[in-house]
């Protein structure tokens, strides 16, 4: 064999060190999961070494018989998870899956509206540093400030205003179930087409917890590496009336060869989210989400919008401390064995790089075996650390701590 015979410890002990903080720290962010071994297995498969341009049964190369059988296999499974026509496995990450739908289905500088990205929206939402904002002429609707919730009414009137191509639901900081039926017949109303992107909460509709939007929505994009716990990846589900279009802009229009070893892992994680368990598992989720944002408030936190209906909360650091910012949470917690992300809460005084919150998810210490119990002493060592933000041996007690929690529900023994 032509490679090198040292196993390249630079690179392999980083790895090992990767397991070891995954294993022994508190993993908070709202858009990260423990991918199980055989969606590990499929990722770190040879399926990586083929070229595969194109689709099934229609690729560029030769060679590709078991990787359209592969292909296949994902998109079926995903089209039955959610009961779509049509999907595309290949868009390589969320903000690709969002690309591409655009690229199907908007001329530059069509209309869209998207939820703002100080209440909650994504990058790929219109944001202005991101191609979206830069190619579409996106307008923005908001929460109320009253409940900090979705407000359909204004959706109605802003579409009504500003007569939109597309709109878009969907949300990458949003606690809160959005429902599609009332934007579906806002679209119909206005002569929009509806996009539903689920990056977040994918495996809460697949566990049956959230309202499914594909019957409601002509396209429906989710990133494949959050609730849903697979690979890293996107994913777009449409309309029959849209396939094509879809198909075409993700290939050729956006990407190369598809990363088959990662559709691979999709494919594994599909047929694992329509295992009986995984419902139960979206269950414990919001159940834990509950559990861990009515704690938190005990703790004196305040909760954008009250609570949470997801997998995750957004907290409010100003009434726990007028001082405290996101950043300097993040920053403190981090050194704690607690691993979250600051972010901006509605109408935030505070700059994205600063922020006056930080935002909480539960699908990875859900998946470790983690239920209510668990949340409230994660509360109980949030709260700790960040009261005691200024001394060392205070946080490397609230590690130490962690560091025992996690040893009961180690993701990778
Ligand atoms: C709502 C939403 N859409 C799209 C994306 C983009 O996904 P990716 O990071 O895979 O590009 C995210 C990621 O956080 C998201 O939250």
């Amino acid at each position: 064999m032509p490679w090198p015979a040292d196993n390249d410890s630079a690179v392999f002990d980083l790895i090992d060190a990767e397991v070891e903080r995954q294993n022994t720290t508190l993993q908070l962010i709202a858009s990260e999961n423990f991918t199980s071994p055989a969606v590990i297995r499929a990722t770190g498969s040879v399926l990586t070494n083929k070229y595969s341009e194109g689709y099934p049964g229609k690729r560029y190369y030769g060679g590709n018989l078991i990787v359209d059988d592969i292909e296949d296999l994902a998109r079926d499974r995903v089209k039955a998870l959610f009961g779509a026509d049509h999907a595309n496995v290949q868009p390589h990450s969320g903000a690709n899956a969002n690309l591409g739908v655009y690229l199907a289905l908007l001329k530059q500088g069509d209309t869209v509206m998207g939820l703002s990205l100080d209440h909650g929206g994504h990058l790929t939402h219109g944001s202005p540093v991101n191609i979206s904002g830069l190619f579409y002429n996106f307008v923005s609707y908001g929460v109320t400030p009253s409940d900090e919730r979705i407000d359909y009414d204004e959706i109605r009137d802003t579409a009504l205003r500003e007569r939109p191509k597309m709109i878009i639901a969907g949300a990458t900081a949003y606690p809160r179930i959005i429902d599609p039926a009332p934007i579906r017949a806002i679209a119909d109303e206005v002569g929009a087409l509806f996009m539903f992107d689920a990056a977040h909460i994918a495996g809460l509709i697949a566990g049956g917890v959230h309202p499914n939007p594909v019957p409601y929505a002509d396209v429906v994009t989710f990133t494949t590496h959050k609730t849903l716990r697979g690979p890293r990846g996107g994913c777009i589900l449409s309309t029959a009336e849209h396939a094509a279009a879809i198909d075409k802009a993700i290939f050729p229009g956006l990407q190369g060869g598809p990363l088959e070893h990662a559709i691979a892992g999709k494919a594994v994680a599909f047929r694992e989210a329509a295992d009986p368990s995984f419902k139960g598992y979206a269950e414990q989720i919001v159940r834990n989400a509950a559990a861990l944002a009515e704690a938190l408030a005990k703790e004196g936190f305040r909760l954008v919008s009250g609570g949470t209906d997801n997998h995750l909360l957004l907290l409010d650091l100003r009434n726990f401390d007028a001082e405290l910012t996101g950043k300097e949470a993040q920053a403190v917690l981090d050194q704690a064995g607690i691993t979250l992300n600051k972010n901006t809460i509605p109408d935030d005084p505070r700059s994205p790089f600063v922020t006056s919150g930080v935002r909480i998810g539960t699908p990875a210490v859900t998946t470790q075996g983690m239920t209510e119990p668990e949340m409230v002493e994660i509360a109980s060592l949030i709260s700790r650390a960040l009261r005691n933000r200024t001394d060392d041996s205070a946080l490397a007690a609230v590690r130490d701590d962690v560091a025992v929690l996690c040893s009961k529900f180690t993701p990778y023994g």
